[in-house]
């Protein structure tokens, strides 16, 4: 491997040239099927013509303006963005990079929001066991794994963490004289595709109005389209009704392979900032909201969404009708998808690069968790595809 980065990553022996709808092509020619889609970034799949004509006008016409002034391209995103995001509860948003950042945003509108109202001591931020919020230490202390703390404390105080599902635990934890705000994803992603329930999710809602706790949705990986609705938790419901947010977060598909990050706010949040509460000097890039725009105006289609539900249908029968020994568990919504199997995901990871060199087809999947392969493909993957990469993963398994 290049000895150039540092080794914070476990890197595959695979480097790549470029890419052509769901298909990455390596340096020695070979090719390869992406069902991950760079971890739920390329929705639209690599050199998605509407995006790359979009990206390349942006670069000419104008590619940043600092946080004094405004440019079109980014006003016309963010409107969109919000519009897409309406149903949830949505009403104004903060444009940043990254997901990391647009957490840390989260939680600091629900600090301000809390301390405004009721004055110190109520800051606390509940999260769910085996969530993931991103690296920076703050977004670490967020995350409610202790794989991830291991190093690097002291951490930013305030963070507690209950087990997804539990509702005795969201009960007592909710605790209207100390927490601010529970941070949630929909269904959870590093941690091996886990949906909350839908018992669960709604004693969320119910008790974060009940108490003014702050509800904030985690969109980063399971929003934007990739369960089949344009936010993953527009599929819960709360009192027969809709559950609405009153803080949402985006970032990887945003702009479909662009850096993007968003902290949306409902109507109790959407004034907390305040002018010098908060900034980043490239959050509401043109050209990332250039590309942005066309993911929206090609995802955010009800016609759109209702087929990533069909393929991940079809992806999640196929694997069970196999009935092979080795799967344990198909689970997942849309086209974000955990297989929990009987061995190590990583080796199977390896052969379906090592395929390449082989057969001339590689196959990109995930991990997620020790032994649980993540399924993330690009949105615009056809039915052939799918049937493609299901019988190298068939093949993989033995
Ligand atoms: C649910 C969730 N939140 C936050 C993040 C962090 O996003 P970023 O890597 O853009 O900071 C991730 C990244 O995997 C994620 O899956």
């Amino acid at each position: 491997m290049n000895d150039v980065f540092m080794h914070n990553s476990h890197r595959l022996p695979v480097t790549f040239t470029g890419g052509e709808g769901v298909w990455l092509f390596d340096t020695n020619g070979k090719k390869y099927l992406d069902f991950s889609s760079g971890i739920a970034v390329n929705c639209l799949g690599h050199n998605y013509p509407p995006l790359v004509k979009a990206i390349a006008g942006q670069a000419a016409k104008c590619n940043h303006v600092c946080n004094y002034y405004q440019n079109d391209t980014t006003i016309n995103f963010a409107q969109q963005l919000v519009a897409a995001c309406a149903p949830g509860g949505m009403k104004n948003l903060f444009l940043a990079n990254s997901g990391a950042e647009a957490n840390e945003a989260a939680c600091k509108i629900a600090r301000k929001y809390s301390l405004k109202k009721y004055g110190p001591g109520r800051h606390t931020i509940v999260t769910l066991r085996g969530s993931f919020h991103g690296r920076t230490i703050t977004m670490l202390a967020a995350t409610g794994q202790d794989q991830f703390h291991k190093n690097f404390g002291p951490f930013t105080e305030g963070f507690t963490y209950i087990p997804g599902g539990d509702i005795e635990a969201l009960e007592k934890a909710l605790d209207a004289k100390t927490v601010a705000g529970l941070l949630i994803e929909a269904v959870q992603g590093e941690s091996g595709i886990r949906p909350q329930s839908p018992e669960f999710i709604e004693t969320a809602a119910r008790l974060c109005a009940e108490r003014d706790i702050l509800l904030m949705f985690d969109e980063i990986q399971c929003g934007l389209g990739r369960t089949g609705t344009f936010l993953a938790f527009e599929q819960y419901r709360c009192g027969g009704k809709p559950v609405k947010a009153d803080v949402v977060t985006l970032a990887k598909s945003l702009a479909g392979g662009i850096p993007a990050g968003a902290v949306l706010a409902g109507e109790k949040a959407a004034d907390v900032f305040e002018v010098g509460d908060h900034n980043s000097t490239f959050g509401g890039n043109p050209i990332a909201a250039a590309a942005g725009l066309v993911v929206l105006e090609t995802v955010n289609n009800p016609a759109f969404l209702a087929e990533i539900s069909r393929k991940g249908e079809k992806i999640m029968a196929a694997i069970r009708d196999w009935h092979h020994p080795a799967v344990r568990e198909v689970r997942g919504r849309g086209l974000m998808i955990g297989i929990d199997i009987d061995r190590s995901a990583w080796p199977v990871l390896e052969a379906a690069i090592a395929r390449a060199g082989e057969k001339n087809c590689g196959l990109l999947i995930l991990s997620a968790s020790e032994k649980t392969l993540r399924l993330l493909p690009p949105y615009i993957i056809s039915d052939s595809e799918i049937e493609q990469g299901l019988e190298i993963l068939k093949e993989l398994l033995g």
